[in-house]
């Protein structure tokens, strides 16, 4: 999607943080945006802040609160374009004492607030002919695996997978698709966790260790000092704009990915190398 101005644009999470960074780039782009959040002072002050915009108080987990924002976004602006899937909590903890209740939450955050997103969006930028794009909020914790961030990374990895099979299948309609992969930013996600179902203390979540390399701090310090949310906003633009499949924002975590990646090649060429597993290929791929 190149021409932005006068296009709609719908955001999940855009009262806080990365959400909010992205609907003030895509309302200076021109774009009409509706603003959507459980939080309703956060998106009152961001609507008083980026004049033209709406707003529609939207719970990403409920599939009829989705269909309401969707419905709110057609009333108000007539059609949608693009679409950023970015609500999303943090969850950590050591397995085995990671309560179930907060796992479904996360799931039903991280993972199927972007399905619902996608399946009820669709449609209507099917309906119009002009092409649209979904962005979907990842993270670095989607294609880098930490030990002690079990449901957060296995959400994102999810996130990472889906959006990949969206690029593919929606590319033939005219329908972008980008999976957002951001480092640390210094945003409020550290406080999202007293919303959990357990009410249970929140855990010290210490992304360090594990094979692919470690940050030996607390996650919540090192989103205290990450890179300022408004530093991303162009930048997701730009990237909508020529259809990337994945946007990355923190150059200095590029070793992570090579590090797994050599450790998939590695066990991959292990089997490769195997004479019974060669023998029995059902595919010459
Ligand atoms: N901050 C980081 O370091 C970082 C890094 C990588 C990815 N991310 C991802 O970025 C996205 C945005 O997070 P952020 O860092 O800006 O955090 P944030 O807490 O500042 O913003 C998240 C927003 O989502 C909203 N939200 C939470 N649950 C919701 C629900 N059920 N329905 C609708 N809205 C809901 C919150 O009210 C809040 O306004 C998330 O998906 C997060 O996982 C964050």
């Amino acid at each position: 999607m190149q021409d932005l101005a006068g296009k709609v644009a719908f955001v999940t999470g855009a009262a806080s943080g990365i959400g909010l960074a992205i609907a003030r780039s895509m309302h200076q782009s021109g774009m009409k945006v509706m603003l959507a959040d459980i939080d309703a002072d956060g998106l009152a002050q961001a609507a008083s802040e980026l004049e033209g915009s709406a707003t529609v108080i939207c719970d990403v987990r409920d599939p009829a609160s989705v269909q309401a924002a969707a419905d709110a976004t057609i009333e108000t602006f007539g059609k949608v374009h693009a679409v950023v899937n970015n609500a999303g909590v943090g969850l950590g903890g050591r397995p085995g004492s990671i309560p179930l209740e907060d796992w479904r939450w996360i799931v039903d955050i991280n993972l199927m607030g972007v399905v619902h997103g996608v399946e009820i969006f669709t449609p209507l930028i099917r309906s119009h002919g002009e092409g649209g794009h979904f962005i979907n909020t990842a993270s670095m914790a989607g294609h880098w695996a930490h030990p002690n961030m079990g449901p957060y990374c296995a959400t994102k990895f999810a996130v990472v997978g889906y959006s990949e099979c969206l690029h593919e299948a929606l590319a033939p309609e005219g329908i972008g698709v980008s999976v957002l992969c951001p480092g640390f930013v210094r945003t409020n996600i550290a406080n999202g966790g007293i919303n959990r179902p357990s009410g249970t203390e929140i855990p010290r979540v210490i992304p360090q260790g594990g094979e692919s390399g470690g940050v030996p701090a607390d996650a919540s310090d090192l989103v205290a000092n990450g890179m300022p949310p408004e530093v991303l906003g162009d930048w997701v633009i730009e990237c909508m704009q020529r259809d990337a499949r994945y946007i990355f924002t923190h150059p200095d975590m590029g070793p992570l990915i090579d590090g797994r990646h050599a450790m998939i090649k590695a066990e991959f060429e292990r089997s490769a190398a195997n004479a019974t597993l060669r023998a029995n290929q059902t595919s010459q791929g």
